[in-house]
C-alpha cells in the first residue's frame, strides 16, 4: 500500500476510535430493544482454585499436569484469573462495561465431583449462587453454559469421555442438579459450548483430552479419527436432547427460562468460482454447523455427511429422533472468522487439515482473506458475520440467534502500549457489530451479542500466549485493567464519550 494511503487509513482509524457510531451503523440503537450485550468467560479458563472446596480434578486439570508439553507455554489453569476468589471484583468490572448480560460456564467437577455416584457438592452450588446473585443485583442477566470443554476426570476415565454412551445419563444428572439449584434465577441456559470443536479437538486431532486420534490427522497412542468424532458427537447430541427434555418437562413451565446450544461457526467462502470449490464451501459448512443443528431441528444428520461418511456416521433410532424434537429455544453462534474453502475431492490437498473428513482444505488464501490475528487461521473478515447469520436464520426457521462469542486476539509478547491501546480490537468489534446490525435489518432474528472475552485468560492449547480480554490481566498480580476496547464498548453501550485507556502502570 502507498505511504499516503496508509497515512489516511491511520487517521480514519483514529477518528473512528474517538467517535463511536461515526463509522456506519454501529450504535446500540441499531439493535432491537431488549437485545443482550455482554462479555463471556468459561470455568476452566478463568476460575483457578482447582482444588478448593471439594472440587474434583477435571479432565483439563489432569491433562495440563500430566502433558504440559501439549500446551504452548507449558502452563495450566490452576490459578488462571483466580476468578473463584475474585468473582465480586469481576462482577464489578462486568458492571463497569455497561453490559446487561454475562456469559459464564459452570464447572461440572465443582457441582458433582464424582458424577451420579457421588454427592452434590454444596460448596460448588454456593459459589455459583453467590455469582448469580451478585450479577442479578447489578441488573446483569446470567447467560449460563453447562459444559464448556471441562468434565470431571473420573467420568472421562469411566466412560472415555463423550465416546461412551453412559456419559448421557451423567450429563442429564449434572444438568438436573443445575436447573434445580439455579433455574429460579437463570433465564438463559446453553447445554454445550462448541461441541463441534470439542469432539474434533478430542477425537479427530487428538489435541484435547482424552487425546485420541489416528493418521493422517495426528499420531495418538489410540483412536480413530474417521469414526470417533461422530460417535462422540452423537452422544453429545443425545445428552443435549435429554437435558432439554428434562428442562422442558420439569423446570421450564415454572421457571420460565430458555435453553439453547452454542455452535462454533466460521463462514466459508469458495476459494475460486469453480463448481467444485463452491460445493466445498457448502460441504464444509454442513460438516461444521448442520452436523449439530440439523439433528436438533430436523431429527437427522445432513445428507452430505451421510453420503461421505456412510457407516462411520451413527444412526438415530426413532425414539432418539423423538427426543431430539424437543429442539432448542435459541441458537448460540461463536463466530470469529471467514476462511476460503478449496475442494479436495477432485484435486489434491494437504492432509490433516481441520475440515478433515469433509475433504475440504481451509486456507487464508493468497492474498489473505483478511488481516491475520494471534490465532492461526483466524482472519479479520467482518462482512462474513452477515451471511453466516443469514444462513442460520433461513435454514433453522428464524430461530433466535445469540452471537455468544466474537473477539480479537493479541500475542502476549506485544508491547504494553499496544496491548492496552488495542485499536485493532476496537475496529474488529465495531465492524463485526456493523455487519451484524445489517443482518438484523435484513430480518434475522438476533437476540444478543457477547464479546470473548471479559478478561485475558487460559486459552487452551495456547496457554497464556494469546490475549482476548477487554480487560488486561497481569497474571502475577491479578490486576485487571480496562483496555481501550473496554472503554470503547462502554461508550458504545452507554453513549458516553470514550476515555483514554488507563495504563496498567498508572
Ligand atoms: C468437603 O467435604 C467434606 C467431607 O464431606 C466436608 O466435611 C466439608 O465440609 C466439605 N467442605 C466444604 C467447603 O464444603
Ligand atoms: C467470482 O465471481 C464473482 C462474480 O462474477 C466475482 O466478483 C469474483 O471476483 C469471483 N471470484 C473469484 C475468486 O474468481
Ligand atoms: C445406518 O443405517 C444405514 C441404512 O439403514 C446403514 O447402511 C448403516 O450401516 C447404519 N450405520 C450404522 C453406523 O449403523
Ligand atoms: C423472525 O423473528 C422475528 C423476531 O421474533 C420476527 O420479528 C420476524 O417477523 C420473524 N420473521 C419471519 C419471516 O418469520
Amino acid at each position: 500500500m502507498a505511504a499516503a494511503a496508509t497515512c489516511i487509513a491511520v487517521v480514519a482509524l483514529a477518528l473512528a476510535v474517538l467517535e463511536p457510531g461515526a463509522r456506519g451503523l454501529d450504535r446500540r440503537a441499531d439493535f432491537p430493544p431488549g437485545f443482550l450485550f455482554g462479555a463471556a468467560t468459561s470455568s476452566y479458563q478463568v476460575e483457578g482454585a482447582y482444588l478448593d472446596d471439594n472440587k474434583s480434578l477435571s479432565n483439563w486439570d489432569v491433562y495440563t499436569h500430566t502433558q504440559p508439553g501439549k500446551i504452548m507455554d507449558g502452563r495450566n489453569a490452576d490459578i488462571a484469573d483466580d476468578h473463584y476468589h475474585r468473582y465480586m471484583d469481576d462482577v464489578e468490572i462486568v458492571h463497569d462495561l455497561g453490559v446487561n448480560s454475562y456469559r459464564f460456564s459452570i464447572s461440572w467437577a465443582r457441582i458433582v465431583p464424582r458424577g451420579r455416584l457421588g454427592e452434590v457438592n454444596s460448596a460448588g452450588i454456593a459459589f455459583y449462587n453467590r455469582l448469580i446473585d451478585a450479577l442479578l443485583k447489578k441488573g446483569i442477566q446470567p447467560f449460563v453454559t453447562l459444559n464448556h470443554f471441562d468434565m470431571p476426570h473420573e467420568l472421562e476415565t469411566r466412560y472415555g469421555g463423550w465416546l461412551g454412551a453412559g456419559i448421557r445419563e451423567e450429563f442429564e444428572y449434572y444438568t438436573d442438579v443445575c436447573f434445580r439449584a439455579f433455574g429460579d434465577r437463570v433465564r438463559f441456559w446453553t447445554t454445550f459450548n462448541e461441541p463441534n470443536l470439542l469432539v474434533k479437538f478430542q477425537f479427530m486431532l487428538g489435541k484435547h483430552p482424552p487425546n485420541r486420534c489416528s493418521p493422517p490427522f495426528g499420531s495418538c497412542s489410540s483412536g480413530d479419527s474417521r469414526r470417533e468424532p461422530y460417535v462422540a458427537a452423537h452422544n453429545v447430541l443425545l445428552s443435549h436432547a435429554a437435558a432439554v427434555r428434562n428442562y422442558r418437562t420439569n423446570y421450564q413451565p415454572e421457571q420460565g427460562g430458555s435453553i439453547g446450544i452454542v455452535i462454533a461457526m466460521k463462514w466459508y467462502e469458495p476459494l475460486t468460482n469453480s463448481t467444485e470449490d463452491v460445493r466445498a464451501a457448502r460441504r464444509a459448512r454442513s460438516f461444521e454447523v448442520d452436523w449439530f443443528l440439523d439433528p436438533i431441528f430436523f431429527g437427522d444428520y445432513p445428507r452430505e455427511m451421510r453420503e461421505m461418511l456412510s457407516s462411520d456416521l451413527p444412526n438415530f433410532t426413532s425414539e432418539e429422533k423423538k427426543l431430539l424434537l424437543n429442539k432448542v429455544d435459541f441458537i448460540g453462534l461463536n463466530h470469529y472468522t471467514t476462511i476460503y474453502a478449496k475442494d479436495c475431492i477432485y484435486s489434491p490437498c494437504d492432509v490433516g487439515t481441520y475440515e478433515g473428513n469433509a475433504l475440504v482444505y481451509a486456507t487464508g488464501g493468497n492474498p489473505q482473506i483478511g488481516k491475520p490475528t494471534a490465532v492461526g487461521g483466524y482472519y479479520v473478515v467482518p462482512e462474513g458475520i452477515e451471511p453466516a447469520v443469514m444462513y442460520v436464520n433461513h435454514r433453522y426457521k428464524n430461530a433466535t440467534i445469540y452471537i455468544t462469542e466474537n473477539g480479537y486476539s493479541q500475542h502476549s509478547s506485544t508491547n504494553m502500549v499496544d496491548l492496552m491501546s488495542d485499536v485493532e480490537r476496537v475496529n474488529y468489534l465495531k465492524d463485526y457489530l456493523t455487519y451484524l446490525s445489517s443482518a438484523v435489518r435484513k430480518g434475522a432474528n438476533v437476540g444478543g451479542y457477547f464479546v470473548w472475552s471479559l478478561v485475558d485468560n487460559f486459552e487452551w492449547l495456547f496457554g497464556y500466549t494469546v490475549r482476548f480480554g477487554l480487560y488486561h490481566v497481569d497474571f502475577d498480580t491479578q490486576v485487571r485493567t480496562p483496555r481501550m476496547s473496554a472503554n470503547w464498548y462502554r461508550a458504545f453501550l452507554t453513549g458516553d464519550e470514550v476515555h483514554e485507556p488507563r495504563r496498567a502502570d498508572s
